[in-house]
Parts: C-alpha cells; sequence; structure tokens
C-alpha cells in the first residue's frame, strides 16, 4: 500500500447492509485519501433523512440527487466513494463510475444482508409488510447488474473490514 497513488477514485457499490461505508471506511485509511458517502452527501444537501426524502419527494427524486451528487463527487479529488445501493442499477452512473473510477462490490449472500439490515428502520425500501422478500427481490434483480463492477470482493463474515479492504488494494 505504502507509495501506491491513487489515479482513479475507488466506488463501492453492493447491496445496503454489505458494508461500503466500513470497508470503505478502512480503505479510505489504507490509501490516505478521503471516505465519502453519497447517502451522506444527499442529506446534507437536502437537509433531510434518507427516509424523509423518500417519503416527499418520492424514489425518482432521491435517484435525481444520487445521480448529481456522484457525478458532483467523482469530478472531485480522488476518494473512495461509497454509494447507496440502488446508485450502480442506473446505466448513467455506471458510465460516470466506470470513467472516473473503479467500482469495487461487495458481494454479500442474502442471508448475511438480511441479518445485517432486519433491526434498522433506515432504508425505506424495505418499509413493505414483507420485508424479507422485499430485500429478496432486489437482491436477484440486481446481482446480475453488480456483477458488472471492476472488482467483487466478498464479504464474508469470517472476514475481518481491514481483511476486505487489503483484499480491494491487494486485487
Ligand atoms: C438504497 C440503499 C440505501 C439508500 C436508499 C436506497 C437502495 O443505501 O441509498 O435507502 O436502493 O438499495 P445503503 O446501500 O447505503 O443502505
Amino acid at each position: 500500500v505504502v507509495g501506491m497513488r491513487l489515479v482513479k477514485s475507488v466506488v463501492m457499490v453492493g447491496m445496503m447492509g454489505s458494508g461500503k461505508t466500513a470497508v470503505g471506511t478502512q480503505l479510505a485509511r489504507l490509501l490516505s485519501v478521503p471516505f465519502i458517502d453519497s447517502d451522506d452527501a444527499i442529506v446534507s444537501a437536502a437537509n433531510r433523512s434518507i427516509a424523509e426524502i423518500f417519503e416527499r419527494d418520492g424514489e425518482a427524486f432521491f435517484r435525481q440527487k444520487e445521480a448529481q451528487v456522484i457525478e458532483r463527487l467523482l469530478e472531485g479529488p480522488m476518494c473512495v466513494l461509497s454509494t447507496g445501493g440502488g446508485a450502480f442499477m442506473a446505466e448513467g452512473n455506471r458510465r460516470l463510475i466506470a470513467a472516473r473510477g473503479v467500482s469495487v462490490w461487495l458481494r454479500a449472500d442474502l442471508d448475511l444482508l438480511w441479518q445485517r439490515v432486519r433491526h434498522k428502520s433506515t432504508r425505506p425500501l424495505l418499509h413493505t409488510p414483507t420485508p424479507r422478500a422485499t430485500l429478496k427481490q432486489i437482491y436477484d434483480a440486481r446481482v446480475p447488474v453488480y456483477a458488472l463492477a471492476d472488482l467483487a470482493v466478498d464479504a464474508q463474515m469470517d472476514l475481518s473490514i481491514d481483511d476486505m479492504a487489503r483484499r480491494v488494494v491487494g486485487a
């Protein structure tokens, strides 16, 4: 890692609960670049939570903001950028990410994701009567698209966050 020069930003993609923020934060530390979370940037700009944005303005509005924020952040200095789980689904975002960054998919299985998200109420997409089934539906639709990322790293339970970040660097 020492002496390594980051010429493109690293963009973390993958499902909610896959560990993009945790691994991305550690990765940024290893690479000595800032860590930025696109959801946080949207929340700061809108001055409300993701759940409030979904509720008041709708998902389409959120996706619009998300695309703007990702574009702006990737125009800035090199960083590790963690994106919301849906960001990589938009072709425009994928094109931007490919042009300016290296995409890293944190691949986690459905059971692990469910364990991580089941007790949290911060994910508006899971505010349905059957959140486990909803998560599966989202997962099945997205996995083939996440697979388009430049790199996939398995987010297994037995790997520490640091191990996963080192795998990204070493790959
Ligand atoms: C979403 C994931 C969330 C957030 C929003 C939508 C998604 O981010 O952007 O709730 O479509 O999967 P995380 O993946 O960081 O939870």
